[in-house]
């Protein structure tokens, strides 16, 4: 994985308003690779991914559900640039940063891939309905497991009920990884 690239890229119109590029955070070769939607402002100004209010819950998730801590897995989006205002990611930006989760899933070679949210769902596994039906394990490919969950910023709206649907799917990844 070419980081310094990545820290450079120009390849779509974020390059022009982010602070910083969002890589992604973790060991090479875990087991596991866990990919959200795009930096929001907290991980824009500092650099790493997850780190604001949703990334503070779903690093607990993760550590209560899978018992893994954050140096132990790998973290990173689909798109690695803070979207102004944080609207969604747009089609061709999404297209212009693919080719980096491509290398990182090449590099990393995760036995489990858990998709955070309906934006990294759709863009890893196609997944088009919504959540409620699409969460849970939707693939595998190779080696690859795929597991699909909420975002956690859908935790931190609606409650409890979707925490304990993002607690069944990370205990499903823990089933995966062991
Ligand atoms: N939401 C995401 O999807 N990713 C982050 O890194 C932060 C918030």
């Amino acid at each position: 994985m070419d980081v310094a690239a990545l820290l450079a890229c120009t390849r779509c119109g974020l390059s022009s308003t982010r602070q910083r590029v969002v890589v992604g955070t973790g060991p090479e070769r875990a087991g596991l690779m866990v990919v959200g939607e795009a930096p929001g402002r907290t991980e824009d100004e500092g650099g790493e991914p997850f780190t604001g209010r949703s990334g503070r819950l779903l690093t607990r998730l993760i550590e209560e559900e899978v018992g893994l801590l954050r140096d132990q897995y790998f973290i990173t989006n689909v798109i690695k640039c803070r979207p102004p205002l944080n609207r969604p990611p747009r089609r061709d930006e999404l297209l212009a940063c693919r080719p980096w989760l491509e290398e990182q899933l090449r590099t990393q070679r995760p036995s489990v891939v858990l998709a955070v949210g309906a934006t990294a769902a759709k863009a890893l596994y196609g997944v088009t309905t919504s959540m409620r039906e699409a969460h849970g394990r939707v693939a595998t490919n190779g080696d690859a497991h795929g597991v699909v969950t909420y975002h956690p910023a859908a935790a931190l709206r609606q409650g409890r009920i979707v925490e304990d649907v993002m607690r069944t799917d990370l205990a499903l990844v823990k089933a995966l990884l062991s």
